[in-house]
């Protein structure tokens, strides 16, 4: 949380909100039909979104969390502080575990909102979806030399 006031926060949930569902609709998903779009905030308030962009060699496709990591990521941010996840099916989807480690390399603090587009809703910090990340520490440790 930014420490602004809690209608001020909510209002800005909903505008990231708004944005991954706007995300949502362009999604390229026509092999499972499971439409996902993200919307990623940066510490200095810009908004990278993203979509689930599937593949007809299926391991190729690419989740929506992380397509919004790469947009934001080519323009520079470095730093993030909330994401939302909007997904088509009835009740909200958790990010996957591939996209956990992904987010986690950008600090764990984030706080992620899961939406359907009927109102149904999922909270997480990034720290409770992934706990034991594997990061530079451990690649450090464990590399040969
Ligand atoms: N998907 C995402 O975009 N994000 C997730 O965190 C989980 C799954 C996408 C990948 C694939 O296009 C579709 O949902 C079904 O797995």
């Amino acid at each position: 949380m930014s420490g602004a006031e809690p209608e001020v926060e909510e209002a800005r949930w909903g505008e990231l909100v708004a944005c991954a569902v706007a995300a949502m609709r362009g999604a390229y998903a026509p092999y499972s039909r499971f439409l996902v779009g993200a919307a990623l905030e940066t510490d200095d308030g810009r908004v990278f979104d993203g979509c689930n962009v599937e593949n007809s060699s299926y391991p190729v496709g690419i989740c929506a969390e992380r397509v919004a990591i790469g947009h934001a990521v080519v323009s520079g941010a470095r730093c993030f502080t909330r994401l939302v996840v909007a997904s088509s099916g009835s009740a909200p989807a958790s990010p996957c575990g591939m996209c956990r480690q992904a987010l986690a390399e950008f600090g764990t603090d984030l706080e992620i909102r899961s939406v359907t587009e009927t109102g149904e809703e999922l909270r997480w910090t990034l720290d409770e979806l992934l706990p034991a990340h594997f990061r530079l520490d451990d690649l450090v440790a464990g590399a040969r030399r």
